[in-house]
């Protein structure tokens, strides 16, 4: 497992709103304090991982959290324009053809070019021998990914796209990013996931597609949001039968609300058991960080278990 973050690309995803944004920004802290020069990148422009930090998104390029840590949004249409500058090697071409009229005609044209030209520029990101100008090279990728489907297709485009364009430069292209994310050395694919019944379901689902349609191996799963278990069954009980005693109603508030969180917890552990006998992959767990804004404390201290974990 220490494995993990010797990778040069990490790919998260994981079902929509289990965490991924925030995984993928711990797991970059955390190889951050590890020495890697680390840049943490997501994609369709969401431009959340800057806010995440507690800084302003600035689009296509690359954001310094801190030095050895940078942030980095890439977006469909910047893609595409940057990779029609290059093959073109015009920027009056590329800037007619990637207008914003012609750009719907070409995403039309060739299905799969956007997430092509996305996956292209995570690769390119992760290249040793960056090919944008005065760039300095990442130890480490880490991509804040699209939910389960888009995900799945955004990591399956070079090599959909390769079928299409058979032949010349653009097939080369594609051989080689395919290549790259589908080969264990270089590319982990990871995935998020909480302890409840549809998110484990899914997480299990997610392992065979990722093996089926990418023949990749699902290389491990993060539970998330993981709540302790603070009571014992004994303290339960007696919370239970004060519940059932008709206390006041502040009383009752308070038993209600802990006995509430025992059953989640006891809820949670089941699932997890459930997600670890069904993955081949192995689960590291987060814990629940028992606020709504994650914020720059809650990052490192997942990043802390993480760094622990790994
Ligand atoms: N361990 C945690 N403890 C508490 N809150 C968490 C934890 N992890 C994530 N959250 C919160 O849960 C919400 C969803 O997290 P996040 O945005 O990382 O999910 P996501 O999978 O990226 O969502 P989307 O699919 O919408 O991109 C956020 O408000 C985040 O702050
Ligand atoms: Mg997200």
């Amino acid at each position: 497992m220490g494995a993990l973050l010797d990778r040069r690309l990490i790919f998260v995803t994981g079902k929509g709103g289990v965490g991924k944004t925030t995984v993928a920004a711990a797991l970059a802290l955390a190889a951050h304090r590890a020495g890697r020069r680390t840049l943490v990148c997501e994609v369709a422009a969401q431009e959340r991982l800057a806010a995440a930090f507690g800084m302003a998104a600035e689009g296509f390029r690359e954001v310094e959290v801190e030095p050895g840590l940078n942030a980095f949004s890439v977006n469909p249409e910047d893609a595409i324009r940057e990779w029609l500058r290059y093959q073109l090697r015009s920027r009056t071409l590329a800037g007619l053809l990637g207008g914003s009229r012609i750009f719907q005609y070409l995403a039309t044209a060739a299905p799969g070019l956007a997430e092509m030209v996305t996956i292209g520029k995570v690769w390119e990101l992760a290249q040793l021998e960056r090919k944008t100008p005065g760039s300095t090279p990442y130890d480490l990728v880490i991509v804040d990914a699209p939910a389960t489907g888009h995900g799945i297709a955004l990591l399956g485009a070079p090599r959909t796209f390769g079928e299409i364009a058979r032949v010349g430069p653009i097939n080369r292209q594609a051989e080689i990013v395919d290549a790259f994310v589908r080969d264990p050395a270089s590319t982990a694919v990871v995935a998020v996931a909480l302890a409840e019944e549809m998110p484990v379901t899914e997480t299990l689902e997610l392992e065979r597609r990722v093996a089926a349609e990418l023949d990749v191996r699902l290389e491990h799963v993060f539970a998330n949001a993981l709540l302790a278990n603070r009571l014992s069954g004994t303290e339960a009980a007696t919370l239970d039968a004060a519940l059932a005693g008709g206390p006041s109603d502040g009383a009752r508030a308070a038993l209600a609300a802990s006995l509430e969180a025992h059953q989640t917890a006891r809820a949670q552990r089941s699932q997890l058991g459930r997600l670890k006998r069904g993955l081949g992959a192995p689960v590291t767990t987060l814990p629940h960080l028992l606020t709504h804004d994650v914020g720059r404390d809650g990052l490192e201290r997942l990043a802390a278990k993480l760094e622990r974990d790994l």
